[in-house]
């Protein structure tokens, strides 16, 4: 079996990316060992403080942070970074090639009940001319990320990562290496499983509402098909569960937070996420356009997110552009 580095290297990963993805899975693999103490660590709860979305940090959002930070301002590939944790960038290296965003413990609604949660990362190269310690040097569209990639803390722990050249997962070993186990993942094109947290269906748009009524109209509705659901809140999970068996997963707009395009964050879940599931064959959009496409405008921006098999969210887009094309209608009507 091939270990991670020995897989980069092979696929000709320029050498300080795969340093610095090595540098990364140091620090995952340490909040890994923490997840494996759990409670005997004394990791576990909440913490009295809010992060800069008005979250209630856990332990382990602040424990995986520091980890991660630490490691990365150590080194000198990194000039800056933005983490889901921190209210404003960290500048690192100035002379470094490579500025990093990411969610250092996603689903961590999961972490008191020993359920699945992961870390979400995304590379961009640095751009001169830019302070690392202000958001303006980070605010790239997804499409130029570099690399981007998730670690999954389940049963086993797995890295899912993508360089711009397919996805490929490696599983860690009790040795502490990553070892290859799943090459060129490819989604399936069509799916009869969905993901969306049901419980605000009161709050979402008429698009997704007639979508998701369709998905439960099963075999009799327009959509000809029975579908299952599942919801496990952890972003991570989710999206490997896409990737290995394909589906489609939603967190749209809701009229909880109307101004907010979404909950989800564009920076550090949006655009790493999207990258994968589009190396993989799949499709990832805001409900109008692609994700990657999207051009941030800040660091904690959200975003609405549909991603999944291709077929499923060009339906979910199909609905969206046929309701703006009513209302268009309708607004000339009454003109
Ligand atoms: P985080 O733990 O980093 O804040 O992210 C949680 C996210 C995502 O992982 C998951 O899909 C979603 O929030 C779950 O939201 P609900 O609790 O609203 O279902
Ligand atoms: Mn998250
Ligand atoms: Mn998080």
């Amino acid at each position: 079996m091939q270990r991670l580095t020995q897989f980069l290297k092979h696929n000709e990963t320029p050498a300080d990316l795969v340093e610095l993805i090595n540098l990364l899975m140091s620090a995952c693999k340490e909040i890994n060992a923490k997840l494996n103490d759990g409670e005997l660590a004394g990791i576990l709860g909440a913490t009295q403080t809010e992060n800069i979305q008005g979250e209630t940090q856990k332990k382990l959002d602040v424990i995986s942070n520091d980890l991660i930070k630490l490691t990365l301002s150590e080194s000198d590939l990194v000039r800056g970074m933005a983490s889901e944790e921190e209210d404003l960038p960290v500048a690192c290296n100035p002379e470094a090639p490579y500025l990093v965003t990411f969610d250092p413990l996603d689903g961590s609604s999961n972490i008191d009940i020993n359920v699945t949660v992961g870390t979400i990362f995304s590379v961009l190269e640095a751009q001169d001319g830019f302070d690392p310690a202000e958001e303006h040097a980070y605010l790239q569209p997804g499409y130029k990320q570099v690399a981007a990639g998730y670690v999954l803390y389940g049963p086993s722990c797995i890295l899912c990562l993508t360089t711009g050249d397919g996805v490929n997962m490696f599983t860690l070993s009790h040795n502490g290496e990553f070892y290859l186990t799943r090459e060129q993942v490819v989604i399936p094109e069509s799916t009869q499983e969905f993901a969306i947290n049901m419980s605000n269906l009161r709050f979402w748009d008429e698009p997704i509402q007639r979508y998701v009524g369709d998905l439960l109209a099963g075999e009799e509705g327009p959509l000809g098909k029975r579908y299952n659901m599942r919801w496990i809140a952890s972003m991570v999970a989710e999206v490997h569960r896409i990737l290995t068996r394909g589906g489609i997963f939603m967190y749209p707009w809701d009229s909880r937070e109307p101004k907010k395009p979404g909950k989800l964050r564009l920076m550090y879940e949006g655009n790493p996420m999207s990258m994968l599931i589009e190396q993989a064959g799949g499709r990832s959009i805001n409900t109008q356009i692609d994700i990657m496409n999207v051009q941030p405008k800040h660091i904690h921006e959200r975003v609405s997110v549909v991603l999944g098999s291709k077929q499923d969210v060009e339906t979910v887009l199909k609905y969206h552009q046929e309701a703006s094309a009513k209302a268009k209608t309708a607004e000339k009507t009454s003109a």
